[in-house]
């Protein structure tokens, strides 16, 4: 194969109760990312939009995973990746997650598959490290292995695919507004008492086990974060509204995406997302903060391919 062009979907991360273990993938919501064989060796990195993002492959979230893996299956030619970014940066939903995941999905595939899925999240998890400073896993996990990912552990890493139901849905609404993973990490207390982390075992576990069970009064009654939401919620304007709203309209819950600021919602379908989706664009009509919505069902696959060409 000599070129592949591919999508790498957003991801939500977290899920309510699950700092830094869970995420899942977005069907329609994601990045487009095209990998070329070169005669010349290396890794060159071109951005067909947000060309204000470092294009040298050192300092690109996609740059440093490439980089990584020619290093360890030192192929004989170069890769040019084309990034078009679908997810904005610094919104939540998995920006560098795409990116680092994407070039993972893609170098892989020029390279002859290689490595395997989990491998491919570890070389992820390089740029998720350069774009925040802490390598988790529960963007790009869910961004390669598709549905609900659960990261059971990073050292060693430990991926395990959960059930996803069929119909589930998500609502998100993305504030225009950039909030840096790294500082929404900076302040989140670094400890916390026994009680409030029984009560967030109790809810993971909850949230777990209505996927398998397809339960959706358990996975609603599990989506409760008591202890990162609380201090993160405070930079997300009308955030009580929003999940107030969501929750009104049918949603099973609603929470943070990821480090923010987009909030998300799930619903058991996509007919009550939808609603969601116009209750939560309600709450800000009118108002100074300009915003983006999507509603999309969860995407079972992750990054997949959409074209690819032996010619070139
Ligand atoms: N688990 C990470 C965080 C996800 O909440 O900081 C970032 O997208």
């Amino acid at each position: 194969m000599k070129e592949v062009s591919i999508f790498s979907p957003a991801t939500v991360a977290n899920v309510s109760c699950a700092f830094d273990i869970l995420g899942f993938a977005m069907e329609n919501a994601g990045d487009e990312m095209v990998f070329r064989k070169t005669t010349q060796k290396g890794i060159r990195i071109v951005m067909k939009n947000f060309r204000e993002l470092p294009a040298q492959p050192e300092q690109n979230v996609a740059g440093v995973v490439a980089l990584a893996m020619i290093e360890k299956s030192q192929p004989d030619f170069g890769i040019l990746i084309e990034i078009k970014k679908g997810i904005l940066p610094g919104s939540g939903m998995g920006s560098s997650g795409a990116s680092a995941g994407g070039a993972a999905f893609g170098v892989n595939r020029l390279l002859g598959e290689p490595f395997t899925q989990t491998e491919l999240v570890q070389f992820a998890m390089l740029g998720e490290a350069l774009a925040s400073g802490v390598a988790h896993a529960d963007n790009v996990a869910p961004n390669l292995f598709g549905g609900f990912t659960l990261v059971r552990s990073t050292s060693p890493l430990d991926i395990i695919p959960l059930h996803t139901p069929p119909s589930l849905s998500v609502s998100v609404l993305h504030p225009l507004i950039e909030v840096k993973t790294k500082n929404a990490r900076n302040i989140l207390k670094k400890s916390l008492l026994l009680k409030d982390a029984v009560l967030q075992w109790g809810n993971i576990a909850g949230l777990v086990s209505g996927l398998f069970m397809e339960d959706y009064g358990l996975i609603a009654r599990s989506m409760h974060d008591g202890i990162v939401e609380p201090v993160r919620s405070m930079l997300i304007p009308l955030f009580d509204e929003l999940k107030q709203a969501a929750l009104e309209a049918g949603a099973l819950g609603c929470s943070i995406s990821g480090s923010g600021p987009s909030v998300f919602a799930l619903s058991d379908n996509g007919a009550v997302a939808k609603n969601v989706t116009r209750a939560l664009k309600k709450v800000y009509a009118g108002r100074e903060v300009p915003y983006e919505t999507f509603t999309s069902a969860i995407g079972q696959q992750g990054c997949r391919v959409l074209t690819k060409s032996n010619n070139g």
